[in-house]
């Protein structure tokens, strides 16, 4: 049987999405019972209160459609973000946003640039639409290097995707940096913001972190994309957003599902958004648990990035046995290939104890040089 013919034949080289470990593989290889699932930049805490009571009475309600328009959420957040309704689009996780803006825009012989390591869906989205897409090397902070972003910008590149804080090295470029940039920037290029992890930036430490959306006009061919999925810890139902102009609105429209983000989802994102209180909360318990353990990576010598995100990204000096080591002792965490790092979530206090106590464990020379030492005398 001939199958390729039946396959468009930019999509045999993409990469599916490899999710991390589920928890409960994890338990027949851990030599422990206690697991923390640290692979995927969850929250490590339930949905808002408000959250779980709203979307919990939508259940009976489940029998109709939702709302194709997702018109109370569309008005709350224009009105939270002072836009225009007109501004805003609703996705099926930011994701989705991402893949609809692409199949939207792009056209064979397009290119896409981005910074390298970053979110692996700017090159599948790319690849579906059967663009090109360029990689760029971040700066040495693990932030997007804008200059270099630019210079790789030519008369063929359709969008410039900007992660920041930057998945899966956490670090974030700034208002200065970004002002430069969208100044430079050509016409023809439609510039994402993604910044999935925004709320977890921390102003005392980073207080010359970019705002993206402050230089949203609604004009210029530039889009804000957010999610419900982190801070607000809603991964589980889907739900991200979005502020373009209206015009690339009307358009993603044409070509989403008619009912792309569900009931649950709607009320969910509603009952979240304006609990200004907890999530500064959170914000403080994310600061704590990275700055936890970006102070044993430190001690133990290996190298981090400056994390503003809900997630640190060590250098470790092998990082498949790492991850096998780790997995021993409970922690899923996310290696990447053809880079000798580890990408971990900020989990809650325990498993950010669990995870210093491995990495104390895996990775303490002076202990070792002790253990030798007194082996030797
Ligand atoms: C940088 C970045 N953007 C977008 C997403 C997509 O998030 P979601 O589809 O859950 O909104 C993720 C998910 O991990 C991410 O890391």
């Amino acid at each position: 049987m001939a199958w390729n013919a039946f396959f468009r034949s930019n999509i045999e080289p993409v990469m599916a999405y490899q999710p991390g470990l589920r928890t409960e593989q994890i338990r027949e290889i851990a030599v422990t019972d206690e697991v923390h699932k640290l692979s995927s930049n969850e929250s490590p805490l339930p949905p808002f209160p408000s959250a779980l009571a709203a979307m919990a009475e939508k259940l009976v309600a489940l029998n109709e459609y939702p709302d194709g328009s997702s018109h109370d959420l569309t008005q709350l957040l224009a009105w939270h973000y002072d836009r225009t309704p007109e501004q805003i689009i609703i996705g099926n996780g930011s994701n989705e946003l991402l893949d609809l803006i692409a199949e939207t825009c792009l056209q064979p012989g397009d290119n896409v640039v981005y910074g390298w390591p970053s979110f692996v869906v700017y090159q599948s989205s790319a690849m579906i639409a059967d663009a090109e897409f360029r990689q760029v090397p971040l700066s040495s902070d693990g932030s997007y290097d804008l200059k270099a972003l630019l210079a790789a910008i030519d008369e063929r590149t359709k969008i410039a995707f900007i992660c920041t804080p930057n998945n899966p090295t956490g670090g974030v470029v700034s208002q200065d940096a970004l002002k430069r940039f969208l100044d430079a920037v050509p016409p023809h290029v439609l510039v994402i913001m993604d910044v999935a992890y925004e709320e977890f930036i921390d102003e005392a430490q980073a207080p010359d972190a970019a705002k993206p959306l402050a230089f949203f006009d609604g004009k210029r061919p530039y889009v804000v994309l957010k999610t419900f999925s982190k801070m607000y810890a809603l991964a589980g139902i889907r739900c991200g957003f979005g502020f373009a102009p209206a015009i690339l609105v009307e358009m993603v429209n044409k070509v989403r599902e008619p009912f792309n983000v569900n009931t649950v989802a709607q009320v969910g994102a509603i009952a979240s958004l304006e609990d200004a209180e907890e999530i500064a909360r959170r914000r403080a318990l994310n600061t704590e648990g990275r700055s936890r353990l970006q102070a044993c990576f430190a001690e133990l010598g290996l190298r981090s990035y400056p994390s503003q995100a809900n997630f640190v990204w060590v250098e470790v000096p092998d990082a498949a046995t790492s991850f096998e080591a780790l997995l021993k002792r409970g922690l899923i965490v996310r290696p990447f290939a053809g880079a000798n790092g580890l990408r971990i979530t900020v989990g809650d206090e325990a498993a950010v104890t669990a995870v210093i106590a491995a990495f104390e464990e895996l990775f303490d020379w002076r202990q070792e040089e002790a253990r030798v030492e007194s082996w030797r005398g």
